[in-house]
């Protein structure tokens, strides 16, 4: 088997979190105890790119039990949990020396080029063939795939898609290799993907996108706006995994701080609330009049960064958008404030423009947390060097969490995988019926009792009693 991750000998570490990860994950359990006969994924040649945490584990380790193929890579370069990856490669049957597990090509503190050489192998099967599914978070192996045919056809270099010319740079680089190693390797493999399973808003963005444009390749499952997903995933996933990346960065007292959240999205309600939570004095930026409005009746105060940037202690941007904390702003924080990012991308804080800064000195106080120095003597600690906190500083989102979205991830798999003829190429988002499913899945292991419509009562709404309960627009 190939692979590539840090230490095998983490394994048995991996394997009991795995253990008590699954009792957290009974929606993931559910799916299964329905599907391991039936098998709806036998024949399916999944790539995934996620960050390999331990409930990832419980993903790939859901996937194999439905009958897939898969091989995996995190997309981020820093979120890689090292005893999960020894743990999914060494498999529940196989042993550091021999192991039986799932090809994984990641470990926490790759370099960009690492991370793109990680990609590529995990789009290649040891037969010379790619994958007929990705699962992606972020858009990262979609657009390597795009990309690369995209190059083959026009015999040309693709136009750059990213705001980031080093990081481009490396992907051409890989796309060039790729392609002298095997020419159309790029275009046999955009023909044989059924489908992806997107994660998150960003990579949603890029599919939206490309389907407009007229570009997209295969079809698509926008797995981030299934209501269980991006209402619980984003919004309680990060009001709790921010706090824990601001705990093991820096132990800093949050109570009694001033926070600025900029985005009142999903992530941005969930990182406030966590904030708040703790005590701290929470100011919202937002380019958005709902988002804002929303913001100030929750009782924070919304204003621009430009009117707090030098009295705030702690920032957290949250936007998936690109240049919302700049060099400038960072210059003029004040001594020791925490700059931070959740959101997909590190492009959401300047950090090219601040290394640019002139005498400035970056101090590392610890892997993923460093402080940076101005010439005048005042410096700022920057946590993840930008990329997202949470997963760079802490572990993610824990396992319940997770277990919605990835519950979400499997039957979008599934569906794609086994109804393709449903699904011409586009972006879609899964059933309500399947989203109520999910949350149903969930309901037990918390002792929540739903109360049942009666028939009458069905009928006076216009819903079946067994659902779905809301119609297509409603918002939650
Ligand atoms: P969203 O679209 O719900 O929220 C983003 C908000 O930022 C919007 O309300 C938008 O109006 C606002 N915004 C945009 N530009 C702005 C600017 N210049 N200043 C202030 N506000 C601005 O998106 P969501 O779901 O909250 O996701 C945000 C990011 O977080 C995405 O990149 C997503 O992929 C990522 N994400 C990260 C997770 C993690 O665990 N770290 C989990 C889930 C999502």
């Amino acid at each position: 088997m190939d692979y590539k991750v840090a230490d095998l000998s983490l394994a048995d570490f991996g394997r009991r979190e795995i253990r008590l990860a699954e009792h957290e994950m009974p929606g993931l359990m559910a799916v299964r105890e329905e599907y391991s006969a039936a098998k709806p994924l036998r024949g399916a040649k999944i790539m995934g790119s996620l960050h390999m945490t331990i409930q990832t584990a419980v993903l790939i380790e859901t996937l194999v039990e439905l009958g897939a193929d898969v091989r995996w890579v995190s997309c981020n370069i820093f979120s890689t949990q090292d005893h999960a990856a020894a743990a999914v490669v060494v498999g529940k049957d196989g042993a550091a020396d021999d192991p039986k597990g799932v090809p994984v090509f990641a470990w926490k503190g790759e370099t960009l080029e690492e991370y793109w050489w990680c990609t590529d192998q995990a789009l290649q099967w040891p037969d010379g063939t790619g994958p007929n599914m990705i699962l992606d978070d972020g858009g990262d192996a979609t657009l390597l795939v795009h990309k690369g045919a995209e190059y083959e056809k026009a015999g040309a270099v693709p136009t750059a898609a990213e705001d980031d010319p080093e990081e481009w740079g490396i992907i051409l680089d890989t796309l060039r290799r790729t392609i002298a190693d095997k020419p159309g390797r790029w275009t046999e493999t955009a023909a044989a993907i059924k489908g992806v399973t997107e994660e998150t808003t960003t990579g949603v963005h890029r599919l939206y996108e490309m389907a407009k444009a007229g570009t997209l390749a295969f079809p698509a499952i926008n797995v981030n706006d299934s209501v269980t997903k991006s209402k619980f995933d984003n919004k309680y996933g990060c009001r709790h995994s921010v706090i824990d990346g601001l705990n093991r960065a820096t132990d800093v007292l949050i109570g009694g701080k001033v926070a600025v959240v900029c985005g009142y999205g999903d992530v941005g309600k969930g990182c406030a609330d966590a904030l708040k939570g703790q005590g701290a004095r929470v100011i919202i930026t937002e380019i958005d009049p709902i988002c804002a409005l929303q913001a100030a009746m929750d009782g924070f105060q919304v204003t621009t960064l430009e009117d707090v940037v030098d009295k705030a202690d702690i920032f957290v941007t949250t936007t998936g958008n690109f240049n919302i904390i700049t060099a400038d702003h960072m210059a003029r924080m004040k001594h020791q404030a925490i700059v931070s990012n959740i959101g997909h991308f590190d492009n959401e804080i300047d950090m090219a423009g601040l290394a640019k800064i002139d005498g400035i000195e970056k101090i590392e106080i610890k892997p993923q947390v460093h402080e940076w120095r101005f010439a005048d003597g005042h410096s700022i600690i920057v946590l993840a060097e930008g990329r997202l906190m949470n997963l760079g500083c802490a572990t993610g989102h824990p396992s319940f969490v997770m277990s919605n979205s990835f519950t979400n991830q499997v039957i979008a798999q599934i569906e794609l995988f086994t109804k393709p003829d449903e699904y011409p190429v586009g972006v879609y988002v899964l059933p309500k019926h399947l989203d109520e499913k999910v949350a149903r899945l969930h309901l037990d292991a918390l002792g929540v009792k739903l109360t049942e419509l009666t028939k009458e009562q069905a009928a006076y709404i216009g819903v079946h009693v067994e659902g779905p309960y809301k119609p297509d627009h409603y918002r939650y």
